[in-house]
């Protein structure tokens, strides 16, 4: 199980402090598990790992067993949450080196997500050469991004394989009844997955959202849902604080948070971790950046940001903490060579393998920021795979509902994401927005 390790914040946080909050975060806990407050149309995540339907995982293996062996390459196209959860668990498990290393399993690329016109000029050229499947996925299926992308990628599909060929390998992850890429995906025959009602974007990775393509690049989503499941046991049966994660964290959260820490900083040392790092923004910027309120998450990859950000964490204003998502083992070794000359002076590294130097990086910024004035919080991961990752998912989003509860927000909604999307339509001439004013 994954666990939180409290030495280098114990300094900035007191027992009374913790035991006065945790009170409010059981309050916000039973508020979650009864449904009485704010955004509870939005709470089925939470029993999503015990209730998904079986035969939704068995129809995603069949559908990967369809199309994988005729494709090189899966495209996603999706936005926020609708695409985040999946290249979280795909980057934090495939090689960083997997868009050329082979594989027996198609290699994931990425639309929707951007309206950069050379993207689309390099996917395309990209899909020339390679034989290919698509998931679209949005939830609304109204967002502008994915439906742009879909167009330039359907209608690329379509010329390459023929109409009839093309629709058996669309795949459309959308709502049950409404949204254009329903109706699309009704009129084409495309096969479909729905996104649950009760299921916001941010909180859908366990759905076909993430499970489709996560199952697509060759990863066991058995073992990511068990974890899942074994994490949403832990976080809704135990109501103490130094035995539930989920709870203790939303409670460090808060407490940082009220004395003047406006900003969390999630750090790993492993950079195949950036993209579980993009998730928990989204996660906790959506869910908890609201009413002017919330702490602005925000992510760092040591050692790499070290020599960019270090100084400015060391030294800088003293506005923020860090999470280190600490992972014990990696999944294989590399030896330092030795060198009789020694002229590069690291010798004394020999004997020692690459992960316990990273952790004694690890360790040694941790003393250095707490010693900075910064309170570090630990999340301790025994290695990552796939039973770890769903733990880690859960954890999060279960702590996320609590902590925005605590902090007196809607956790489930996302008002504040409609404004650019005015703006852009009112500048582009959507039909309906004549005539209307910028805000
Ligand atoms: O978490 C959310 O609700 C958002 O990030 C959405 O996932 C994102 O805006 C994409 O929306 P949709 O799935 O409707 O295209």
């Amino acid at each position: 199980m994954i666990n939180i390790n409290t030495e280098h914040l114990r300094q900035f946080v007191s027992d009374a402090e913790l035991q006065q909050m945790s009170g409010e975060v059981l309050a916000a806990k039973s508020v979650l598990l009864s449904g009485n407050g704010k955004g509870n149309d939005f709470l089925g995540w939470v029993n999503l790992p015990e209730e998904l339907d079986p035969a939704i995982v068995t129809s995603i293996k069949n559908d990967v067993a369809r199309l994988a062996p005729k494709i090189k390459l899966f495209v996603v196209i999706g936005i926020g949450g609708s695409y985040l959860g999946a290249r979280a668990v795909i980057e934090a498990l495939q090689s960083e080196f997997a868009a050329v290393m082979p594989s027996s399993h198609p290699y994931v690329v990425y639309a929707g997500h951007t309206l950069s016109e050379d993207y689309y000029h390099q996917l395309l050229s990209l899909l020339d050469g390679n034989d290919y499947a698509v998931a679209v996925i949005s939830k609304s299926g109204t967002t502008t991004e994915p439906a742009v992308a879909f167009r330039i990628v359907k209608a690329h599909l379509e010329a390459k394989y023929g109409k009839d060929e093309a629709a058996k390998r669309i795949i459309a992850i959308t709502d049950a009844r409404r949204g254009a890429l329903h109706d699309i995906a009704v009129q084409e025959r495309y096969p479909m997955y729905v996104i649950p009602d009760n299921v916001g974007g941010r909180f859908s990775v366990l759905t076909p959202v993430g499970l489709l393509p996560i199952a697509m690049a060759g990863y066991d989503i058995d073992a990511l849902l068990q974890g899942a499941r074994d994490m949403r046991q832990l976080c809704i049966a135990n109501d103490n604080l130094t035995e539930n994660p989920a709870l203790f964290y939303a409670a460090i959260r808060n407490i940082l948070y009220r004395k003047g820490k406006k900003v969390e900083m999630l750090v790993n040392f492993l950079p195949n971790l950036k993209y579980i790092s993009e998730w928990w923004k989204q996660l906790y910027g959506e869910s908890e950046g609201k009413e002017h309120k919330g702490i602005l998450p925000h992510s760092l990859s040591f050692t790499t940001d070290l020599h960019s950000m270090g100084q400015y964490v060391q030294d800088g204003e003293r506005l923020m903490f860090e999470t280190f998502i600490s992972v014990d083992k990696p999944a294989a070794s590399v030896s330092i060579p030795s060198d009789e000359q020694n002229l590069d002076g690291i010798n004394y590294l020999l004997g020692k393998s690459l992960n316990e130097i990273n952790h004694n990086a690890e360790l040694g910024t941790m003393i250095a920021h707490k010693g900075g004035g910064v309170p570090v919080l630990k999340i301790g991961v025994p290695k990552i795979d796939e039973y770890v990752l769903g733990q880690l998912i859960y954890f999060f989003e279960f702590a996320c509902g609590i902590s925005g509860y605590t902090l007196g927000v809607n956790p489930f909604d996302q008002p504040g994401v409609e404004a650019y999307k005015k703006n852009m339509f009112i500048l582009l001439g959507k039909p309906g927005y004549e005539g209307k004013e910028l805000v």
